[in-house]
């Protein structure tokens, strides 16, 4: 072979070979379109009066996941809309103390900022129509927003979930419209009647023991009924496990009503025993376990958002 030869017809087959791997490299990549919302993006984006003589920024439609550069708007808006986007997490806001009216229809968010109400103090309207939110806890965030009034959770599994409208009721206090329709007295007195109870002992979970010492005189006060036995303190503390991990409503009232008379039902009884086993074997590694519960738990979490 001479040099001409190779180069002639080598050096072409190489270079062929190489396209064919960079377009092959190219392929494989998931090709999955993103657009990054820059502040140019935002500059360049329709904005307007729209029908209620309001200032609205309109992103819509422009496959945006993440929410960023938001910044860019020098909080100039009443009304920015975000709908048929790919947004994972509602969150990432700077401040902007004007933004009323936040639309967020047919995206894909799964979590909200706990945070988010110290950044959006006058939002009065969030709209998350079809997006996919499943738990109900996972709308605890929005009782953030101080002025929220208009809440749309439409064509979300949320809604799906036993008690879902008393439960979003009971938690957003400041809630005058829930999926376009009114809420009504008489839906947040049902609210307040369902939830109180755990309310209390929500409460009783952020303070230290002494507090549920009401619980117990509570129990012993009521000691007409034969035999009852006040649960030890690692029992309350394993029925309020249970209570955060419960499934159903109807599991949390059972586990409360147990917490609140003092008196556990047989199963529930084993449960404890169990967990207070499962405590004492973990107290004897504590350090070790506590670095891998920190990963676990942020496995976790990526976990759950990707699933469903
Ligand atoms: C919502 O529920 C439907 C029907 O049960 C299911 O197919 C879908 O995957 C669920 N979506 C999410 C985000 O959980």
């Amino acid at each position: 072979m001479n040099s001409i030869w190779v180069r002639t017809h080598i050096f072409p087959l190489i270079q062929l070979v190489f396209v064919v791997e960079i377009m092959d490299c190219r392929l494989a990549r998931p090709s999955k379109e993103m657009v990054r919302l820059t502040a140019d993006l935002i500059w360049k984006s329709p904005h307007f009066f729209n029908t209620i003589k309001e200032r609205e920024l309109d992103l819509r439609g422009n496959k945006i996941s993440v929410i960023e550069n938001l910044g860019a708007t020098e909080d100039q808006f009443d009304t920015v809309d975000l709908s048929d986007n790919e947004i994972v997490k509602l969150e990432n806001l700077p401040n902007l103390n004007r933004l009323g009216t936040l639309l967020i229809n047919n995206n894909r968010i799964t979590r909200i900022n706990p945070n988010i109400g110290e950044f959006l103090p006058n939002l009065h309207t969030l709209v998350l129509t079809n997006n996919r939110i499943v738990n109900l806890v996972e709308i605890d965030p929005l009782t953030s927003l101080p002025k929220l009034q208009f809440l749309s959770l439409l064509d979300n599994n949320i809604t799906k979930k036993v008690n879902y409208r008393l439960y979003v009721i009971h938690k957003l206090k400041s809630l005058r419209v829930l999926d376009f329709k009114k809420v009504k007295d008489k839906e947040r007195l049902e609210a307040k009647n369902l939830f109180e109870s755990k309310e209390a002992i929500e409460e009783a979970q952020n303070t230290p023991a002494p507090v549920e010492t009401p619980d117990v005189s509570e129990a012993t006060e009521e000691q007409q009924t034969p035999k009852v036995t006040a649960p030890t303190p690692e029992q309350i503390i394993a029925i309020k496990a249970a209570i955060v991990s419960s499934q159903t409503l109807e599991e949390v009232a059972r586990l409360e009503k147990a917490l609140k008379s003092g008196q556990l039902p047989a199963d529930l009884k084993s449960l404890t025993d169990n967990i207070m086993i499962d405590n004492v074997n973990e107290k004897q590694d504590v350090v070790p376990d506590e670095s891998k519960d920190t990963q676990e738990q942020s496995n976790t979490d990526s976990t759950a958002m990707e699933q469903d």
